[in-house]
């Protein structure tokens, strides 16, 4: 038996049936799972999952405020009194058609759980659960944060600004990754993920005949000098071992061969690892697309998508908790250390707020094909992470209140 399983039954140990618990647990949470993963839902939009999650935290007596950012849940299990931790699992779909073909794959077509946060859905509920059963022994309270919109739209901004972090004084959040293989987890200090951010410029001129260009003013000769003149931002202004990304994405003019057009339309994303860079960047590339634009003699709009999302920066004592607890459930050998990326994640809006840390859970098996990247169309996740994820979720969680109330009864 793996230590984490030996974990799980410590946890849902009621006499003599802890075996059968544990394997009730493991089909219900695998049945939440599937139940979500077969209704996918985006944005902010997720009327089913956020019922199923409300029904769910019913059953198990677990008391909960909602609606928060719209389809938002902040349950909470403890002595409701200090010290609080907060755990954040997000619950939107993404439009993509899944290709998996197995037995529960989504329903709705063009859309599909490709992140998997079907399953930190079921994860957080396991949570709830296996933290319902000791409620009387933990040290403080635990509020479970179900949020919505994180792949775009900023749920996690909209449910700070709702309170959904209460008197939370760290917080905690789990992501399946397919890097990392089952029964391992990744994670790191400090920055972690990219403040990330899009924008947009419409870029005019005057439209004429391909033949007479003296008589138009072309706008894709100066989108086409703007686009050459944003890539030279990074390697030009900014610290050659920081890290920084300017992509442009969309490029759209004309219809016609001779037909000079009166406007492009140009769209990307910026990235930076520290929000300071990440508005030098902004205010660079606004500029940069206002000038070179009217060297042709055209002129621009620069508008930015809100809200960007801050850089992710992972508090240290809360990452040695992370490993600390970790190392206890898999062993050290099973605990790694997660690499940054440019990718953005509304986890740190809560991270504005208050410290916390971010784990990588791994679901990488090969006989099951749980391999490939999320946001793609083969994505899947081996399900017997699932079980793990909310013990962990839950170790983490009592760890932090049993490590504060020591703490507080020092000083
Ligand atoms: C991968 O999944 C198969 C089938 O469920 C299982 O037998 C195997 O132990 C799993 N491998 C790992 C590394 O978890
Ligand atoms: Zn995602
Ligand atoms: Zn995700």
């Amino acid at each position: 038996m793996s230590y984490f399983l030996w974990f799980l039954v410590v946890l849902l140990a009621s006499a003599s049936d802890a075996a059968e618990n544990v394997e009730l647990f493991q089909d219900w949470i695998k049945g939440v799972r599937r139940r979500i993963h077969e209704n996918p839902e985006l944005g902010f939009d997720l009327v089913e999952t956020s019922a199923l999650v409300r029904s769910e935290l019913n059953a198990m007596g677990v008391a909960y405020r909602w609606p928060v950012a719209s389809s938002g849940v902040v349950a909470s299990v403890g002595s409701g009194d200090r010290p609080f931790v907060a755990l954040r699992a997000d619950m939107d779909a993404l439009p993509i058609q899944e290709a998996v073909e197995w037995e529960h794959k989504s329903r709705v077509p063009g859309r599909m759980h490709a992140c998997g946060h079907d399953a930190h859905v079921a994860m957080l509920l396991g949570a709830a659960k296996l933290l319902t059963l000791h409620q009387e022994q933990l040290q403080g309270t635990v509020l479970l944060i179900f949020q919505p919109a994180e792949e775009g739209g900023g749920g996690g901004k909209t449910m700070v600004e709702e309170g959904a972090l209460g008197d939370a004084e760290a917080i905690f959040g789990i992501h399946v990754s397919t890097e990392y293989a089952t029964s391992t987890i990744a994670a790191k200090p400090g920055v972690l993920k990219a403040a990330a951010g899009s924008f947009e410029a419409v870029i005019s001129g005057k439209s004429g005949h391909a033949a007479d260009p003296h008589l138009a003013v072309d706008p894709i000769l100066a989108a086409s000098a703007t686009v050459m003149s944003l890539q030279q931002l990074v390697s030009r202004e900014f610290h050659p071992l920081d890290s920084q990304v300017v992509s442009v994405t969309k490029f759209h003019s004309g219809s016609s061969f001779n037909v000079i057009p009166d406007h492009v339309v140009i769209g990307g994303t910026l990235r930076a690892f520290t929000d300071e860079n990440f508005m030098k960047l902004k205010q660079r590339i606004e500029q940069v697309i206002i000038a070179q634009a009217e060297v042709y003699r055209c002129s621009a709009e620069v508008s930015f998508m809100e809200p960007s999302y801050p850089a992710t920066v992972i508090d240290e004592e809360a990452y040695q908790l992370v490993r600390d607890v970790a190392s206890d459930m898999l062993g050290g050998s099973n605990v790694f250390v997660a690499e940054a990326s440019m990718k953005g994640e509304d986890f740190a809006f809560y991270l504005q707020q208050v410290p916390g840390a971010y784990i990588y859970l791994g679901i990488r098996n090969e006989t099951l094909g749980s391999v490939h990247p999320n946001h793609t169309p083969h994505f899947t996740v081996d399900e017997e992470s699932l079980p793990l994820g909310a013990a962990l979720l839950t170790a983490v969680a009592n760890e932090f209140l049993r490590r504060k109330t020591s703490e507080a009864g020092q000083g």
